[in-house]
């Protein structure tokens, strides 16, 4: 479980939520200076929830700083005076942000070696208006996993992956070859065995383009372990630094717990905008399911679904499967053959063809449409996608040899949303004509500084049933103004005593 988020003011003894960062208001980073317990949305959110008939609406939350093990920062500036840091409002201008709150301390110190060593090296940082300079962005990627320290030590002794994206065609070109320099640099003063070890990898990726697409196509693995482990919700899942992976491990550890006991033990589970398949292999190992496939986009996250694969326990006897495929072309063959859907898709929300899956696959789940079997509906418009797929798909068996189930539609969905308008909006046209019915309902402070929550939202199949209201248990009307939340993320009713 995260830290409790308090941190004690020590000369007044007052418990605190402030920001409290010097680079506020010029970063784009942060919006809330105070109170980053209650992002002011979770007002509207919980009235929405309420509304929707979710008792128990709570926002779970962890450390309130230091949370953030993942950040893409921009190079600009001079090689005597480098900035890095996220770009002013609707601008290109930098704002170097060296002590940023939100950032795992490893982040900032990982920020500070690689100015050192623009500086000492005279590297040039990118200059778009030109198109020269050598490095142009920085990601850094938070690794706590650490096997040889007690687990409450991992994360304050996290180890940072660090990528230089290079502004070369490929490692073989005239301007890369500083980058090897710079690489040297940083693994000689941060390497887990020096004084300062601060650092697990060093990659590089090349960009030459002029737009402001962060990276390239091309990735080189150049010193320390290429593999980066993360231990989430009991299993090791491996990320490669070109695929998405969560920013806030540990409260997003919290929202994995939260979403696990809504699947049923032995289930059959489709993953779509499933990354590099955590939150699939989670269910696989806790939930020991029949099935589990995972679909995603970025070809990228194959690697580390493979190598997060080979690590399960052996004890895991699932059917597993990652297909490289775009989820909203065809998605009711997805759908086939699974007892739960789970979707996670980006800020935007779900795409059109995915909706109208879920709403299609839950009227013949409810025997209310006829319901061939996708694999011949499907099949004018899938060959082609069927070809890439096939040449992008992991598998695993079971040693069960399970058949597949054809004609089992999902009877629970499970929605994972970090864009709370956009989740507003599939809502609506999920719930439409009774095809499902919002069953519970979380909110997880994902994104502490910021006015954005991650939201967990399970849904059933088909029409809400009435609520049988136990004799006198009276049922009471809550509306969100009646509503705070304790530091602890819990919801007080107003009058009630505020916990310090
Ligand atoms: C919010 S991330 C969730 C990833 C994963 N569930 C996790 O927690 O690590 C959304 C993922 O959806 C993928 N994605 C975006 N559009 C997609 C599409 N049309 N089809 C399949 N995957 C898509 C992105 O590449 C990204 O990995």
């Amino acid at each position: 479980m995260p830290e409790m988020m308090q941190t004690k003011d020590k000369s007044s003894q007052v418990f605190t939520t402030d920001l409290d960062c010097q680079h506020f208001t010029r970063c784009s980073g942060c919006v809330l200076d105070t109170n980053l317990d209650q992002p002011p949305v979770m007002e509207e959110v919980t009235e929405f929830f309420l509304k929707q008939g979710v008792a128990e609406f709570t926002l779970e939350s962890g450390n309130l700083w230091e949370w953030r093990c993942r950040a893409k920062l921009a190079v600009r500036g001079t090689s005597m005076d480098p900035q890095i840091g996220l770009f002013e409002e609707s601008s290109h201008f930098v704002v170097d942000i060296p002590s940023c709150r939100a950032h795992h301390p490893s982040i900032n110190a990982t920020i500070k070696l690689v100015k050192e060593a623009i500086q000492e090296l005279g590297i040039q940082p990118y200059n778009e208006d030109l198109h020269l300079g050598e490095l142009r962005y920085v990601q850094m990627v938070v690794t706590t996993f650490n096997t040889t320290l007690p687990a409450a030590e991992w994360y304050a002794s996290g180890k940072v992956q660090v990528s230089l994206v290079w502004n070369a065609r490929d490692e073989d070109s005239i301007q890369a070859d500083r980058l090897n320099k710079m690489a040297e640099l940083l693994w000689q003063r941060g390497n887990p065995k020096s004084a300062n070890p601060i650092l697990h990898s060093v990659w590089a990726n090349f960009q030459t383009s002029r737009t402001n697409i962060i990276f390239g196509g091309r990735w080189r693995h150049i010193l320390g372990e290429s593999e980066l482990l993360e231990r989430m919700s009991g299993i090791d899942i491996s990320f490669t630094p070109a695929s998405f992976g969560q920013a806030n491990l540990q409260v997003f550890d919290v929202l994995l717990r939260r979403l696990q006991k809504a699947v049923k033990i032995g289930s059959s589970v489709v993953e779509l905008y499933a990354g590099v398949g955590l939150i699939g292999l989670s269910l696989a190992t806790t939930r020991k399911c029949r099935t589990v496939k995972c679909v995603e986009v970025n070809k990228e996250a194959r690697l580390s679904f493979e190598q997060s694969l080979s690590r399960l326990p052996a004890s895991v006897n699932s059917n597993i499967s990652w297909h490289c495929a775009d989820a909203s072309v065809s998605p009711i063959k997805w759908l086939e053959g699974a007892n739960v859907v789970i979707v996670d898709p980006p800020r935007k929300g779900l795409d059109p063809p995915v909706i109208e899956a879920l709403r299609t696959a839950s009227l013949r789940g409810l025997g209310k449409t006829k319901s061939p079997s996708s694999k011949t509906t499907d099949k004018v418009e899938k060959r082609p996608w069927m070809l890439r797929a096939k040449q992008g798909a992991v598998h695993k068996e079971s040693a069960s040899n399970w058949e597949e189930e054809e004609n089992t539609w999902p009877d629970t969905l499970i929605y994972v949303s970090c864009g709370w308008q956009a989740f507003k909006l599939d809502y609506a046209a999920l719930v439409e004509g009774d095809t499902w019915y919002l069953d519970d309902a979380k909110a997880f402070n994902l994104f502490p500084g910021t006015n954005s929550i991650e939201v967990l939202a399970i849904f059933k199949r088909g029409k809400k049933p009435p609520k049988v209201v136990k004799k006198g248990s009276g049922v009471r009307s809550k509306s969100a103004k009646s509503l705070q939340w304790t530091r602890a993320g819990k919801r007080l009713a107003l009058g009630n005593s505020k916990q310090s």
